[in-house]
């Protein structure tokens, strides 16, 4: 919808950034002739919940999504022709804080955003009447408003609602509202207001406690079994008056009560009224109640209910809501070792905590839109979820922070932190390799076509910065289990893959001396990467870590006839090392699939089923029902129990055992590369991925000698399937049209 299109105004309650209390708002109207149809149409500064006669009208939670909010601004549709009646109407918007008005203090000073006022909003209900005439509602100085019972709401720390100030009836005809408050008009908090296009945030899951622990009449703690982002729910009844503390926690101490010192670390708290992740329930004593926190989400496992008089908490009394946007599933697998079907379950639910209208780094310590886990994770999240909408939206993010010399901050949407710190190729490339994703895995240029001029400005900054083709600018293989890969080694590496997208860009777009150019530039970093760190002498890279070696493979910065040699080099190394990874964030990507693209499956599985330290497989032995940040589940710092920035593992199930591969050539799954690769050790695995074009399931399992392999290739795509060598005979590839397709092969 046009700007211009608005009937509305802007609204808010007048009152400072400061004031604790939500505004909640309300207005009455007629409808006097048939209806036929009726949209709400709601942007925010902030958050809001938009009711129409007492009933929220959808199932969406922090509504709209969080942007760059004084660029851009999101509204939300919604269809509400079954909430509004003939005669008398009322609509209700309760509005929060979100990252709009952040009044808690951390390190990357949220509070200070340059955009940061009281929450406000804007709200046109379209009515169409069965004549065709149209009627609409609109915010304006008619609307009444007042505080309530949201004493206080935080989208970073918690909620605290106090039942006694509850508005009962307040969105519904007839409230008395001659207290209340003459709304006020105020400015735009942007000019832009555009249509929220993605999967909307929801209560996707709900989650049963699986035990209570009562300490005494006043402490409890609830265990709901797995880590999750989102709200609890607490039902309840106590004396009035009695204040009810929720505090979420990853992990305990060994008292049993809540550990909250591994995600509290950046907090900054000013005195104690703002407690980390603990929402606080105010009880009105009328029997029994009920809170969960509306603009405010966490990251948790457990939930430490304590009470300031004696209160009864059983296993029915709490439960669990993981949130998140909610894409659509687009993956199934199983295969017959159980550890590797957790470690792709608990990937999955990393990547979910982590997806709320942007991608974040964690649920719980920072909520930050942190770019290098983004692009890290992007595959894993293309393989399993379709998410090409919160990448559309969280792209145009990207264009609405870049400065015009092309830089982007390191945590996207930003207040401004992070123009300075951590904001490298190895970090910042989502501009890149994001788009350059989604194209090969819907076939689909138009984020390339919408992102190329941007990117173009990125690589020409960098060029600037590294005339020689070497890039120093970036954070390095961050989080590694020991050893430190240098950061001109990888930042290159991310800077030459920069390159050679926009050079790969700009043929597909049609503009050819860009094309060329860019080619050039790629060749150029190319020739330095390789004259600074190939060691000839020794047949290494740099000093022949597992994520230099791995780095040049997957990242082809390798010369195809050395590829084998590095290739050796690598799993030498890997041996060398105890056969354990030594890697960080950047080597995560490319350790697995350097090592199973050019041989070497069997010590990749190895790697990827690991069950002692440091592997994935080590957290889900204890426990994990999510990633980690962090290798030693005990480090002292960096661990967060929820990051999604070590989840490359699940897309390397769907490339190497699955063997299902985009084909640069032939995008969005036109073509399939199918090559499967079958580790000794595992007998039996399968999977399937619901591409554009169809599902595309792969599966195979040994028996005896012989493996039995088949795939489905969906109506209109082709596979292009290596046909894996016997002996000493070479791989041959054959080309299989749609249906399904089943083979024996012997002695693999
Ligand atoms: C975040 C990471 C992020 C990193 C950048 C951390 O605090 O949680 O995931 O990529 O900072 O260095």
């Amino acid at each position: 919808m046009n700007s211009s299109n608005w009937k509305g105004a802007w609204i808010s309650d007048g009152k400072s950034m400061h004031e604790k209390a939500l505004p909640y708002f309300r207005k009455e109207f007629r409808l006097d002739k048939k209806i036929k149809s009726a949209r709400a149409y709601i942007a925010a500064g902030g958050l809001f919940e938009l009711s129409i006669n007492g009933q929220r009208i959808s199932d969406a939670w922090l509504e709209p999504n969080y942007t760059r909010y004084d660029r851009r601004l999101l509204y939300c549709t919604y269809d509400i022709t079954n909430a509004v009646s003939n005669g008398g109407n009322a609509a209700g918007v309760l509005v929060g804080n979100g990252w709009y008005n952040h009044q808690s203090t951390a390190v990357w000073d949220f509070d200070k955003a340059p955009w940061r006022n009281r929450p406000c909003f804007i709200l046109d209900i379209r009515v169409e009447y069965t004549d065709g005439s149209i009627e609409t509602i609109s915010s304006n100085r008619d609307w009444k408003t007042s505080t309530g019972p949201v004493i206080f709401s935080s989208i970073y720390t918690a909620e605290h609602y106090d039942a006694r100030l509850a508005l009962t009836g307040w969105d519904q005809t007839g409230y008395p509202d001659t207290a209340w408050q003459q709304a006020l008009l105020r400015s735009a908090p942007a000019a832009l207001i555009t249509a929220q296009n993605l999967h909307p945030i929801r209560r996707v899951e709900e989650i049963k406690p699986v035990s209570v622990r009562k300490f005494n009449d006043t402490v409890y703690v609830v265990d709901l079994g797995r880590n999750i982002a989102g709200v609890a729910k607490i039902k309840l009844s106590g004396a009035a008056g009695t204040v009810v503390k929720l505090r979420h926690s990853e992990r305990l101490y060994e008292s049993g009560r809540t550990d909250l010192s591994n995600i509290d670390v950046h907090y900054r708290p000013v005195g104690d009224a703002d407690p980390f992740q603990t929402d606080i329930f105010i009880l009105s004593g009328k029997g029994l109640e009920e809170f969960s926190p509306r603009f405010n989400y966490k990251g948790f496992q457990y939930i430490e209910v304590s009470a300031s008089q004696p209160i009864s908490i059983t296993k029915e009394s709490v439960t669990g809501y993981f949130m998140h946007s909610d894409l659509p599933a687009v993956s199934k697998l199983n295969s017959a070792n159980p550890l590797l079907d957790k470690i792709w379950w608990a990937t999955n639910n990393s990547y979910l905590s982590n997806m709320f209208g942007y991608p974040t780094d964690c649920p719980q310590r920072e909520k930050n839109g942190w770019t290098g886990d983004a692009h890290i994770a992007s595959e894993t999240g293309l393989f399993n979820f379709d998410g090409i909408t919160v990448y559309e939206k969280w792209l145009q993010d990207h264009l609405d922070e870049q400065q015009p010399n092309g830089v982007f901050p390191s945590i996207i949407p930003s207040n401004g932190w992070g123009y300075e710190w951590g904001n490298g190729p190895d970090w910042t490339s989502t501009i890149a390799i994001i788009p350059w994703n989604i194209y090969l895995h819907y076939g689909d240029t138009s984020l390339l076509a919408k992102t190329y001029d941007a990117l173009k400005r990125y690589v020409n900054y960098i060029e600037r910065i590294s005339p020689d083709g070497i890039c120093s600018w970036g954070l390095g293989d961050w989080v590694p289990v020991k050893s430190q890969t240098p950061v001109p080694f990888t930042s290159t590496a991310y800077y030459y893959t920069d390159a050679l997208i926009l050079s790969k860009a700009a043929l597909l777009l049609g503009k050819s001396e860009d094309h060329e150019r860019y080619a050039a530039l790629a060749q150029k970093i190319y020739s330095a990467f390789n004259a600074r760190f190939w060691n000839a002498a020794a047949g290494t890279y740099g000093t022949g870590l597992q994520t230099e070696l791995s780095v040049a493979l997957h990242w082809k910065l390798v010369p195809d006839s050395l590829v084998p040699v590095v290739a050796k080099a690598l799993a030498n190394r890997v041996i060398a090392d105890g056969r354990q990874i030594d890697v960080g964030l950047l080597g995560t990507k490319t350790i697995l699939n350097a090592l199973s693209d050019n041989g070497y499956i069997d010590l990749a599985y190895e790697l990827a089923t690991r069950e002692t330290f440091p592997s994935w497989g080590w957290w889900i032995k204890n426990g994990a029902t999510t990633l980690f940040e962090n290798w030693p589940i005990n480090a002292k710092s960096d661990i967060s129990m929820n990051h999604i920035m070590f989840g490359e593992i699940g897309a390397w199930m769907f490339k190497a055992l699955g063997g299902i591969k985009t084909t640069e050539a032939a995008p969005g799954f036109q073509v399939i590369t199918l090559e499967p690769c079958f580790p000794k050790k595992l007998n039996r695995f399968s999977c399937s991925h619901e591409s554009v074009m169809g599902s595309i399931e792969s599966a195979w399992e040994r028996k005896g000698s012989s493996l039995q392999y088949s795939v489905k290739v969906p109506p209109g795509a082709i596979a292009r399937l290596r046909v894996p060598a016997s002996g000493n005979a070479g791989n041959s590839f054959i080309e299989l049209g749609s249906g399904t397709h089943q083979f024996t092969w012997k002695n693999l």
